[in-house]
């Protein structure tokens, strides 16, 4: 599915960043944690993925708990407090039931806005940037929080070395205002993408309706997370460069025009090949994965909160990302002005997760 405008749209309501924040729990963990438990080692997650820490939440804190404290930061980045709606994408609720949502906007003091739950694993994001994009310029709302967040570490098996040592909890949050099109920091295309005929290569299997809770329960594994890591990563690589290959399409940008590829942070190999593909220059590739690790849905507006004070009003970025279902997506966005920016790497202010 893709939803672009081109010249005829110039001038017209569009959707525009307002604001960014993210947010990661605890102190970072080294490679070199899992060295006594797993056959694994600092060397190999480094050459193989080029991660060097991670974050993962305490007992006691969900993924609510980090979605509310990336949300803060990104609603004091755009200066007002007030939105219409709220979307969160996640794979780690904090409950199978109800949605994770409502109780972020309430907690944010939102007021009795919708909110709700959108699932696409690693591309969640930008399923809920999609949508909040669509619902702003149909005029369906003026500002639209979207925030991605997830607590895999609740869900990957600790003897699994395939999966444990990949996956960091953290959440990134944007907010969305209606604007203009020529305005730095609009929306000007978006992409998505899914095939269920992949869905095995992504999953937790047990604790939904079709293996049920309670064989789920006496079995335990099937809890986890699973992955075929080797098949991800040629998919991922197809998919996020087609998929980005196609908004620059749209939009009408060379390589040469695009300033900065955020893809969402599964493996620097995967980042340098989408590069490669894309014909861009690998520098031009957001790298924010060795501090953090994959943290799915929020991997991408956290890595975009890390780097807000580095990137220039106007640079012309491409988001993309490939996940669970199988899913992916792209967008082509310009930088904001922001009123202030935020970067978060760390837990320093606990204060924020209440
Ligand atoms: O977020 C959604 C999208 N996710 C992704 O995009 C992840 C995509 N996949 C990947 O990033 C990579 O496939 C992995 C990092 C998961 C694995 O890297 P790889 O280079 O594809 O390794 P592999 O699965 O082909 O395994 C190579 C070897 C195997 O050993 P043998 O069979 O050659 O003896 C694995 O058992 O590396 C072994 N291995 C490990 N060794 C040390 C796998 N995991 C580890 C580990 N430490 N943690």
């Amino acid at each position: 599915m893709t939803t672009a405008a081109g010249d005829r749209d110039r001038g017209t309501r569009a959707a525009v960043i307002a604001g960014i924040g993210g947010y990661v729990p605890g102190e970072a963990i080294p490679n070199t944690a899992f060295e006594h438990r797993l056959d694994t080692s600092d060397e190999w997650i480094r050459q193989r993925t080029g991660i060097g820490f991670r974050h993962f939440v305490s007992a006691g804190t969900a993924t609510s708990d980090l979605a509310v404290a990336a949300s803060r930061r990104a609603l004091a980045s755009a200066g007002e407090h007030a939105v219409d709606m709220v979307i969160l994408a996640t794979t780690t609720p904090d409950h199978p039931c109800p949605a994770t949502a409502p109780s972020v906007a309430s907690r944010l003091g939102l007021g009795p806005v919708p909110a709700f739950d959108v699932a696409a694993v690693c591309s969640g994001f930008l399923y809920a940037l999609m949508l909040a994009e669509s619902t702003i310029r149909s005029g369906g709302a003026e500002r639209v929080l979207v925030v991605g967040a997830d607590s895999f570490s609740t869900i990957l098996d600790p003897g699994d070395r395939n999966t444990a040592v990949i996956f960091g909890d953290g959440a990134g949050a944007m907010v969305l205002r209606a604007g203009n099109r020529d305005e730095d920091g609009a929306v000007l295309a978006t992409h998505l993408g899914s095939d269920g005929g992949q869905a095995d290569l992504i999953m937790v299997p047990g604790g939904g309706s079709r293996e049920r809770t309670s064989e789920s329960a006496s079995t335990g594994w099937n809890r986890y997370f699973t992955m075929q890591g080797k098949r991800v990563f040629e998919a991922a690589v197809a998919a996020m460069s087609e998929s980005a290959a196609s908004v620059m399409g749209r939009v009408g940008w060379t390589p040469a025009a695009v300033d900065r590829l955020v893809a969402h942070q599964a493996n620097l190999r995967i980042l340098r090949s989408v590069s490669y593909r894309l014909g861009l220059p690998a520098e031009r590739a957001l790298v924010h994965l060795d501090r953090v690790g994959n943290t799915s849905a929020a991997s991408i507006p956290l890595a975009l909160a890390d780097a807000a004070q580095r990137i220039g009003a106007g640079e012309r970025m491409i988001l993309t990302a490939f996940g669970g279902g199988t899913t992916w997506g792209a967008a082509a966005v310009t930088w904001p002005h922001l009123v202030s920016s935020h970067s978060h790497t760390g837990a320093q202010d606990d204060s924020l997760v209440s």
